[in-house]
């Protein structure tokens, strides 16, 4: 059975349909690397999903900067740093997870499940009245 371990509501919106899009993507992803674990998927498929998930990240996180600096977000700098840390984060666990732990992999699906729903929560809504209907 499919369950998912993030589901995305209007809660989570941060009023930029763009973002709004891009950050369903994400939960989409994160889901599907959590069910792939959840059904004992072999090492190959998850680090694939894995994969996916870093390079949509990535996409992701830029396509927000741009357009925190496009709409000249005060806290752009700052959000940078912040999404520069994730990054750093996520390459280190990546090279951590090439032991073949399965414990390392579901301790990465606990850590990202955490860092995006907070960072969408938290800090992609201070941008909301910046970017909304942008
Ligand atoms: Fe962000």
């Amino acid at each position: 059975m499919t369950e998912n371990l993030i589901n995305w509501n209007e809660s989570y919106s941060v009023g930029n349909a763009e973002m709004d899009e891009q950050h369903k993507q994400l939960i989409n992803i994160i889901n599907k690397l959590f069910n792939s674990f959840k059904d004992g998927n072999a090492q190959s498929i998850l680090d694939e999903i894995l994969q996916e998930m870093i390079d949509y990240a990535n996409f992701h996180l830029n396509s927000e900067e741009k357009l925190m600096f496009k709409y000249d977000y005060p806290e752009k700098e700052k959000h940078e740093e912040i999404h520069q840390s994730f990054r750093n984060k996520i390459e280190e666990l990546n090279k951590m997870l090439n032991s073949g732990s399965k414990d390392a992999h579901y301790q990465l699906i606990e850590y990202l499940k955490n860092w995006w729903t907070n960072h969408i929560l938290v800090e992609d809504k201070k941008y909301l009245p910046y970017l909304a209907n942008k």
